[in-house]
């Protein structure tokens, strides 16, 4: 009987489906991320020919080596795998997957509600109105910005960025900018979007920045200070891809001193730790890293997972394999 690692409880759709298809289901006890010790120990010599993790769990060759020879795959709960080295996953024949597809509409809905939510200064006038502040109806009280016709700059155009383009051209009659390495001009064509052949030119522009890109070197502390100084005075930075590609202290700087007028996160440089800076500031909105946080697509991603390792122990190829 093939035997599954689950790094952490997730929701039983996945645990289901990898039971119904015979195969013996472990899942860490532990109501946190396991330390890398912890995940090794678990893993070592305990034969496993698949292991689900998470995005919080860091898979490196060390992890690999635990697991022995005889597992087959690693399947990332996740879209994004910077947490997972692939070089050593290849070096060492393991498949790596992931879960993607299944949580681009939660993620760009999420995205839209931190833009709205930051433009329309939602957490600020909540804690206003607890705060026993709210005296009457008053023409100049929390004045906020609006969405809808201004110019949203996408960076990164894959999956997400691609829906959060659409919502934004077809929901709220934005002006489309985007930037990627990669120029698509069936995009082009479907938003009336458009191509900034760098993020300079985009920064320039756009009333509302929204980060898409994976973490790579190259994306590593993309929104700098000299970026930010780039931005609009009026506009907005959204990142729900990952923290380390916003500098979170030229952030802090660049929202204190009005360099930019607000922005929103998902996701921090190293979580769960947030820049302290940013706790005081009201024009930043803040969200644990929940984007695809609904039950409907934590869900999916669970099949997803499970369907990974079922193709892969089956021989055959897994549906998302990225290594
Ligand atoms: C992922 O799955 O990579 C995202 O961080 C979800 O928000």
């Amino acid at each position: 009987m093939p035997k599954i690692y689950i790094t952490r409880k997730i929701p039983n759709a996945g645990i289901d489906k990898l039971k119904s298809a015979g195969y013996a289901v472990a899942i860490s006890e532990k109501d946190g991320v396991l330390t890398k010790e912890e995940l090794m120990t678990a893993l070592s010599g305990n034969g496993y020919d698949a292991v689900l993790c998470l995005l919080t769990d860091k898979i490196d060759d060390d992890v690999f080596e635990a697991a022995g020879t005889q597992c087959k795959i690693f399947v990332n709960y996740a879209v994004g795998f910077d947490n997972i080295d692939l070089t050593a996953a290849k070096k060492r024949g393991v498949m790596v997957a992931n879960t993607p597809d299944v949580l681009t509409d939660t993620v760009a809905e999420h995205t839209f509600t931190l833009m709205l939510s930051i433009a329309h200064r939602v957490a600020e006038a909540d804690r206003f109105t607890r705060a026993g502040h709210y005296q009457g109806w008053a023409p100049m009280l929390l004045l906020g910005t609006d969405l809808s016709r201004k110019t949203i700059g996408i960076v990164g155009l894959g999956r997400i960025g691609a829906r959060v383009a659409h919502h934004a051209e077809k929901g709220f009659d934005a002006n489309v900018i985007y930037y990627d390495i990669k120029r698509n001009e069936a995009f082009e064509n479907e938003f009336h979007a458009t191509y900034k052949p760098s993020i300079e030119a985009l920064l320039a522009e756009a009333d509302f920045v929204s980060l898409h890109v994976p973490l790579l070197a190259s994306t590593r502390h993309l929104m700098n200070a000299d970026h930010l100084k780039l931005m609009k005075k009026t506009a907005y930075l959204i990142n729900t891809s990952r923290g380390p590609v916003v500098d979170e202290k030229a952030l802090t700087e660049a929202l204190r001193s009005g360099t930019i007028r607000g922005a929103a996160l998902d996701v921090f440089e190293n979580e769960p730790a947030v820049e302290p800076g940013l706790l005081k500031l009201d024009n930043v909105i803040l969200t644990p890293h929940i984007a695809s946080a609904t039950e409907e697509t934590r869900s999916k991603m669970s099949e997803l997972a499970a369907e990974n390792i079922i193709a892969a122990l089956s021989g055959q190829t897994p549906p998302n394999l990225i290594g």
